[in-house]
């Protein structure tokens, strides 16, 4: 693999279609679950449940779908590498039986509970529910895997209130508790820990250990006879504790926040930051068979892993390569492949109605509306370079530069499309707008030049197929 890449396309056929056997060394999975809260969507949020809803009805419909896919990863993840599998309380305990099933027993590793938040739910009658799983499995057990730290709570840091040359450091005890018969039991320069404290001690290491110490200037002898020698403990020694499968210091992100994208289902960059440090090493292949907007890639580039991302949401795929670009200076072709968007007019005549809108309207250089309700909104707007950059005014009257874009997912548009869509401009004190579809009729046509000689409103009629072979040549 020379080339990370982003496939647009269900998991299903992409895996069997381009990932070889054993290729992959990290795998990480946020697959929709079976809820009815609204998952896979980007804008369209109503038409996203309501996909949801017919796909996943129960459980096992759930799990029939997910079984394959999840045969499909296992195949593709080589014999040290592991598999995080996030979901929730809806499906988790199925989904732990279905992979005790395909990697084993003896290979799940743990349940890692996520607290994502103080609460969610607004039932009452419940404990509040707050948290997600996330199941970790490995293909064998010669695995890799590097413990990750919890940062020092500020009481745990307090503790070094010490200070020299080198940090704060706190002083701690070079005897504990406990006789030993080994190295540790012997004495050390004069002093036996057998005979410390009330049953016996031992030293904390070996004497060799403790001489070399001694050389780095590390041990504080006591000035009182009797007193006995302690250890200078650096605060920048100090790697946090050891992280247990029970994570509550990664927050929501919060739509305000800089890492936001405005994707419901996004996760947090460090919760996957932390997965990819524990579970993946430099130039590792991680994969993400569900991606979204992408916080897998972004983690796994960070980090200097090789990445695959999969997701059959076109946007999806739009969205990860410009959060790359942007977030990470990555360019596509040059850094990054993305393959198998959608070229076709047949591709996109099959594609989900708010997919296809999305695609259209980024394709003639607009942004998508983030709401869409019903028709009677336009569904983007495109905000010309040149008004916006030659404007020398007040900025926010740049952003009155706009024209709507109206797309309709059909064959013929009719001439009651167009009237609704000059509704909806003069509405918007608009003067040119831009329509797509796959055809006009020729009422529709005709109306279009008449609100133009008569009422000076400029709708410009543009067809799929022009749109993918002449993107450029229909832009003013
Ligand atoms: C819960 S989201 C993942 C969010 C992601 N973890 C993030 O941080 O952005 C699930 C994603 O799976 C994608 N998806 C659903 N079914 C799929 C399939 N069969 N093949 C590929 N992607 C799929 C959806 O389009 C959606 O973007």
């Amino acid at each position: 693999m020379d080339k990370n890449i982003i496939y647009c396309g269900d998991n299903l056929e992409v895996l069997p279609k381009y990932i070889p056997d054993d290729s992959v060394d990290l795998i990480y999975i946020d697959p929709p679950f079976n809820t009815s809260r609204q998952y896979e969507v980007f804008w369209g949020e109503a038409q996203e449940r309501r996909s949801f809803e017919d796909r996943f009805g129960d459980a096992m419909t759930y799990l029939e779908w997910m079984r394959p896919r999840i045969k499909e990863l296992y195949r593709v993840l080589n014999s040290s590498g592991s598999f995080y599998y996030h979901c929730d309380w809806h499906a988790s305990h199925y989904i732990k039986l279905e992979l005790d099933r395909i990697f084993g027993f003896d290979n799940f590793r743990n349940e890692i509970v996520w607290r994502r938040s103080q609460t969610r739910s607004s039932i009452s009658k419940i404990f509040k529910r707050s948290h997600d799983i996330i199941l970790f499995y490995t293909k064998s057990p010669k695995y890799k895997f590097t413990m990750q730290y919890k940062g020092l709570s500020e009481a745990s840091k307090k503790l070094y209130e010490r200070f020299d040359d080198k940090g704060h450091y706190q002083l701690v005890p070079l005897i504990v508790s406990g006789t030993r018969k080994g190295e540790t039991g012997k004495e050390w320069r004069g002093i036996d820990p057998n005979k410390c404290g009330k049953s016996g001690s031992h030293w904390l290491t070996k004497p060799s250990n403790l001489e070399e110490y001694d050389k780095k200037g590390v041990i504080v002898w006591p000035k009182k006879k009797d007193g006995l020698p302690r250890l200078k403990y650096y605060l920048s020694d100090n790697k946090g504790v050891p992280l247990t499968d029970s994570w509550d210091d990664i927050d929501l992100i919060q739509s305000s926040s800089d890492e936001s994208l405005g994707y419901p289902t996004q996760k947090p960059l460090a919760l996957l930051e932390r997965i990819i440090k524990a579970s993946s090493k430099e130039n590792d292949i991680v994969l993400d068979a569900f991606c979204g907007c992408g916080t897998t890639l972004e983690a796994a580039a960070k980090y200097k892993r090789r990445w695959i991302g999969i997701d059959f949401s076109p946007t999806a795929c739009r969205v990860m390569a410009e959060r790359l670009e942007k977030r990470l200076g990555l360019k596509e072709e040059t850094d990054f492949i993305l393959k198998d968007m959608p070229k076709t007019v047949e591709q996109l005549h099959r594609m989900p109605h708010f997919e296809f809108q999305n695609w259209a309207v980024v394709a003639l250089g607009g942004i998508p509306n983030k709401v869409k309700v019903g028709d009677y909104g336009i569904d983007g707007r495109l905000y010309l370079a040149d008004v916006v950059k030659e404007h020398k005014g007040d900025f926010f009257e740049t952003l009155d530069k706009w024209y709507p874009i109206q797309v309709k997912q059909v064959n013929k548009v009719g001439r009651p499309d167009i009237d609704k869509f000059q509704t909806t401009m003069r509405r918007d004190k608009r003067t040119k707008g831009y329509f797509v579809a796959f055809g006009y009729s020729q009422d529709s046509i005709k109306e279009i030049k008449r609100a133009q000689t008569v009422e000076g409103l400029d709708i410009v009629p543009i067809t799929v197929d022009e749109l993918l072979n002449f993107e450029k040549s229909v832009l003013p």
